[in-house]
């Protein structure tokens, strides 16, 4: 979410005149989009902002960078950035950066006043309403579709930083997509903090408002010509309806590839998390979508040392783990996040603890990724070629699985679905011969 939000603050910046700079040491205007998830991403916004200070103090005092805060910190931690440094002059939350360039300009103009802005409040309006139109950006392509989240998990800052869910208009959606396909791009990743609660508008032919899930979206998308692969990106296992797993089963343009967050196997610990399903619950959508799409891989999310983890919660997981098989995954050590029910919870789990269930879970899902890309050894494969690779004549393209794909060819491939034989694996990527 937040490299599309980048992306999308690079584009409200180009008509302003800003260009992207390839020396910070010099630039005029230095943006660093944060994440509030964990407190080590949150920490590293403040080393940062050290290293962007130096750099403003060595530049001309009538000519000094400005220095924007986005994402999620700067919503979360607002004035405090600026009094903990200065040299910050913006600080923008994640549902106003429409308001960047108005910003900028106002600043530019009050130039050696030195006001600081801070703009971390719930607008009324949409700041998809003023994103201006995709450009081309590759064969890829993020389309955010929902935001925020209602679940409140007891550990997770979203709901707080990102605000209520909130699901863009099916017709915004489409005209965007179509735009993107317009300019070549073949594979689209729907994105939203809880992506398959969303519940649209759509304003249908007779101009009467239908409501559509992430399945009617999904079927919808599929029927635009030239639009080859859809994704979508993060899922919520209460949200997992039968209309969404029966999806998967009929509409071939969405990819067998499904990021599904468990968490913990420990229904003490999930039912703590406030997560709303148990470790059974799991299980039969797991089941269901197998049934329904055989060859669909499943990733997944874990964290470790949640408050009251015992060793019995932690070999749950691993037993599961172990039982359903992931192809890749991420997996994080508990951070208390200020603000969080979970923050007010006793931490039970000391450091060494954490490390070592964190380094035990690490090894089995990272086994278990070599183990899913070696199955592909001599089968072949469709591959989007997106970009030329490091060595001479080498390609780079991402298979059905996201898994970047190494071939040797020409020019011609790039933006293509091409067949390709598998004929070595990593544990990060596949390599192979055009057929
Ligand atoms: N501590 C550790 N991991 C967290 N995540 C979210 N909040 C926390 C936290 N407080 C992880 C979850 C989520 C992913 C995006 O980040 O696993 O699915
Ligand atoms: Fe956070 Fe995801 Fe839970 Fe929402 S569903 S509160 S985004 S972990």
């Amino acid at each position: 979410m937040n490299f599309y939000d980048s992306e999308k603050i690079i584009d409200l910046l180009k008509p302003l005149g800003y260009k992207i700079s390839k020396n910070p040491e010099n630039c005029d205007l230095a943006i660093l989009n944060t994440c509030h998830i964990r407190e080590k991403a949150s920490e590293k916004m403040y080393s940062d902002i050290g290293r962007l200070a130096n750099f403003k103090k060595n530049q001309n005092a009538d000519n000094q960078m400005t220095i924007a805060i986005c994402g999620c910190v700067a919503q979360a931690e607002g004035r405090e950035i600026i009094r903990r440094n200065k040299a910050v002059d913006i600080v923008i939350g994640p549902q106003n950066y429409h308001t960047l360039p108005k910003v900028l300009i106002d600043k530019e103009r009050k130039r050696g006043k030195n006001k600081k802005f801070i703009g971390n409040q719930f607008p009324r309006e949409s700041k998809f309403d003023f994103f201006p139109d995709p450009s081309f950006n590759g064969y890829t392509a993020f389309v955010s579709i929902q935001e925020g989240c209602d679940k409140f998990c007891t550990f997770c800052v979203v709901p707080y930083t990102r605000g209520a869910e909130f699901s863009r208009p099916v017709n915004d959606i489409v005209i965007e997509v179509k735009k993107l396909v317009s300019l070549g791009v073949k594979e689209v990743t729907l994105l939203g903090q809880n992506v398959n609660a969303y519940h649209g508008n759509f304003r249908n032919n007779q101009n009467y408002n239908e409501k559509y899930s992430l399945a009617n979206l999904c079927n919808l998308l599929s029927r635009i010509k030239g639009l080859i692969r859809i994704r979508y990106i993060t899922s919520h296992p209460a949200d997992m309806t039968e209309e969404l797993i029966r999806e998967h089963k009929n509409n071939f343009k969405l990819m067998p590839y499904l990021h599904l967050p468990i968490q913990s196997a420990s229904n003490k610990i999930l039912k703590a998390m406030n997560r709303r399903y148990t470790k059974q619950d799991y299980l039969s959508i797991v089941n269901k979508l197998r049934e329904a799409r055989p060859d669909i891989a499943l990733t997944s999310d874990f964290i470790v040392g949640f408050p009251g983890e015992n060793k019995n919660d932690f070999d749950e997981t691993i037993d599961l783990v172990k039982s359903l098989k992931f192809a890749a995954s991420y997996s994080f050590k508990y951070s208390s996040r200020p603000g969080t029910p979970a923050a007010l919870m006793q931490l039970n789990v000391d450091e060494d603890t954490m490390n070592f269930r964190l380094e035990t879970l690490q090894n089995v899902l990272n086994s278990q990724q070599l183990e899913f890309n070696n199955s592909f050894l001599d089968k072949t494969i469709p591959v989007l070629i997106e970009k030329p690779g490091k060595k001479s004549n080498q390609f780079v393209g991402r298979s059905e699985y996201l898994q970047p794909v190494h071939i040797f060819s020409d020019e011609s491939v790039i933006g293509k679905i091409v067949k390709v034989n598998i004929s070595s694996v990593t544990s990060f990527s596949l390599h192979g011969k055009v057929c």
